[in-house]
């Protein structure tokens, strides 16, 4: 039996991931840091929460990562353990830097140290073309990082490179654009809009608050995305890969999409609000998932029409379920 070790298990990607290796016949391992509340709701939805062993740690602590590693030894290890919000990064830049950066080192050293078969996947992004330097962005495309989030991801890609050349490491980088999905956090723009239009439809809001609505995001879906993390620790070589759908979208398109699922018109609702504009944006990215289609026969197959009707449905359902008060 193969065994997987996730870090990030109880956040956006970890159970898509989680749940593809469990139906792959996977062992699954997932860091856990402590917190004083539950966090495994997302596990329970997807129906995993008690096929999954959880272990103590926080990737901030180098200590629980060696020993998670050392006694767990497992066959793929996936970072996907992150402050991952761009916005709270300009609030909180040092601990994004330790946790998003250094701390991919403490992941790289553990498994140098108690694991080197361990192959290795950190969750980069498509953050670090920031000030876009090619229209549409691939591998080799020129970094330049906007936000204290992107500055310490683009530390964990390189660090990630480095253990792969210095160290001989199964060490592979995925450079995912956006993906999102009806267990993506409320504080992400998709989400944010598909828990707003279902209040407003059943009249618990009135409105909703945005920033900047001209921003393009080439946005997939979360479950397609776990699937490409996966291929790329089964090459006989490691890599980097962006993974994309190819399609860039505004905000404010999406937003209608969001609207005219049920029967709404944006206008009506929408006000923007300075209050989430940032200290600098990323105004548009566009990947090319080219390699990734060739190497690892991976594309993208859900639309992102598809995908926000999902998330406005599955909104709806909880709201619905909410006592009104
Ligand atoms: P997410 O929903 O924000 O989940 C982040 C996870 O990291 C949560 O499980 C969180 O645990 C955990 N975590 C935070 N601090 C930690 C620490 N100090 N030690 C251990 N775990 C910690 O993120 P996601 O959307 O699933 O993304 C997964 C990864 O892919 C992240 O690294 C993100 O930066 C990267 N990424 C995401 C996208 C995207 O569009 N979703 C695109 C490119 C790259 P708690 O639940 O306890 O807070
Ligand atoms: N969150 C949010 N809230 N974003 C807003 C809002 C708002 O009210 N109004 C406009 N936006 C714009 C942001 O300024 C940004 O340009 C875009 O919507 C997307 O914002 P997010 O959904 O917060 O995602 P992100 O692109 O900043 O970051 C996500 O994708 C990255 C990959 O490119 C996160 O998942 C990162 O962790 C990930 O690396």
């Amino acid at each position: 039996m193969s065994s997987a070790l996730i870090t990030g298990i109880t956040g956006q990607d970890g159970p898509y991931l989680a749940k593809l290796l469990l139906e792959k016949g996977y062992r699954v391992h997932g860091l856990t840091p402590r917190r004083s509340s539950d966090n495994l709701w997302r596990l329970r939805e997807l129906g995993i929460e008690n096929d999954v062993d959880f272990v103590n740690g926080d990737l901030a602590d180098a200590g629980s990562v060696q020993r998670a590693v050392a006694s767990v030894k497992p066959d793929e290890f996936y970072n996907l353990g992150a402050q991952s919000f761009v916005a709270a990064s300009w609030d909180q830049p040092v601990l994004t830097g330790v946790v998003d950066g250094i701390a991919v080192t403490h992941c790289l050293e553990a498994i140098r140290q108690f694991s080197p078969k361990t192959r290795f996947y950190q969750a980069s992004t498509s953050e670090m073309f920031g000030l876009i330097q090619a229209e549409k962005q691939d591998e080799k495309t020129p970094f330049y990082p906007r936000s204290p989030y992107a500055v310490a991801k683009l530390y964990g890609h390189w660090i990630t490179v480095n253990y792969r050349e210095s160290f001989g490491l199964h060490a592979s980088s995925g450079i995912l654009f956006n993906h999102e999905s009806p267990l993506r956090g409320l504080e992400f723009v998709t989400r944010k809009v598909t828990d707003a239009v279902a209040r407003i439809k059943l009249g618990r809001q009135k409105e909703l608050r945005l920033g900047n609505i001209d921003a393009k995001r080439d946005w997939g879906f979360a479950g397609d995305y776990v699937e490409a993390m996966w291929l790329m620790l089964q090459q006989d070589e490691a890599d980097d890969y962006v993974i994309a759908t190819g399609v860039t979208t505004t905000v404010r398109d999406m937003c209608r999409i969001a609207f005219g699922h049920l029967g709404l018109k944006m206008e009506d609702h929408l006000v923007i609000d300075p209050k989430f504009f940032r200290p600098a944006e990323v105004e548009v990215l566009l990947g090319n998932p080219a390699k990734a289609k060739a190497r690892l026969g991976w594309e993208a197959k859900t639309s992102l029409e598809q995908l926000i009707r999902n998330m406005v449905d599955a909104d709806m359902k909880r709201v619905s379920k909410e006592t009104s008060c």
